[in-house]
């Protein structure tokens, strides 16, 4: 049924599916308030789109992936690439102690803006930063080139990264650069999981097959799209350059790669695949 309905959205003109989907939460969001629904940690959801779901619940389903699959610790520097309005960060909020410390930056103003206002207050080790890069889908007036942005973090002071549904907006080079900035920020025993759509044999082949929520069926040279006027609406790599990128950025993937539902495979952790990267 999802991959049916998301089929349908994929033939619509892009600012048609935009008007509908925003409308379609700005209502939601005037239900919320009547009601009585939303807390002092509810973004409201017009904010910036994050697919269906329960917010609460993945942000929680996610720091239970981040600690048992990526080791995540109390006491750790964190650093949440592409943090939207804060799905990750408000579970770990909970989580992190007063030595540990969280840094999130995005390229959305509005997301950035009320994470700084709901949850800086009341966690002064939560940091968010705004960074004013232009991507197609989500910042069209950005001024700034995720290839060269440089992260609001010093050399060597990560010990545990994540990007959830970010490098799956992002074209090749701009993926490569941000590998290499893990690198920069990693601790040595840094890692960081990474969300991407990935085609391997068996993803190509189910793709083939018509079982994928995604065909990919537009190759750009530098990566494969949904759709060729907003790339970046979604993108995906072969293994193979995806491998490529990580060597070059002088990291390794922890196998196994943790393969999605998107393809129609069944999940090993999300929808999206989940990469572990670590230093090479
Ligand atoms: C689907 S949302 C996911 C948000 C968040 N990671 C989550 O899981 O709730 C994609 C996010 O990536 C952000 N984004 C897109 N390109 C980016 C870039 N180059 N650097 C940082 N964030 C980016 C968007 O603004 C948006 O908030």
């Amino acid at each position: 049924m999802y991959r049916r309905y998301e089929r349908f959205f994929q033939t619509l003109p892009r600012p048609l599916v935009r008007f509908m989907r925003d409308t379609y939460l700005a209502a939601l969001d005037l239900r919320d308030r009547l009601t009585g629904k939303t807390g002092p940690l509810t973004p409201p959801r017009s904010l910036h789109f994050i697919g269906g779901g329960d917010f609460d619940r993945i942000g929680e389903i996610f720091l239970g992936h981040f600690i048992k699959v990526g080791g995540l610790k109390e006491s750790e520097t964190v650093l949440d690439i592409g943090c939207g309005t804060g799905r990750m960060a408000i579970p770990m909020m909970k989580y992190l102690s007063e030595s540990g410390a969280y840094h999130g930056f995005d390229i959305s103003r509005k997301a950035i803006a009320w994470c700084q206002r709901a949850i800086t207050p009341r966690k002064p080790n939560f940091n968010f930063h705004y960074a004013n890069i232009y991507n197609k889908e989500y910042n069209s007036r950005g001024r700034l080139s995720a290839a060269e942005y440089r992260f609001p973090c010093g050399d060597q002071s990560v010990d545990f990264a994540f990007a959830t549904s970010v490098f799956t907006h992002m074209r090749r080079a701009e993926v490569e650069h941000y590998l290499t900035e893990l690198n920069r920020t990693f601790k040595p025993a840094g890692r960081a999981m990474v969300s991407f759509f990935i085609l391997d044999d068996e993803n190509k082949r189910l793709v083939k097959e018509g079982r994928s929520v995604y065909d990919f069926a537009h190759n750009l040279g530098d990566c494969l799209t949904v759709d060729p006027h907003t790339p970046e609406r979604a993108t995906a790599y072969t293994l193979e350059d995806l491998k490529t990128m990580v060597t070059k950025a002088g990291l390794k993937i922890q196998e196994p790669i943790l393969y999605g539902s998107w393809s129609g495979r069944r999940s090993m952790l999300d929808a999206q695949d989940v990469v572990i990267v670590t230093k090479g």
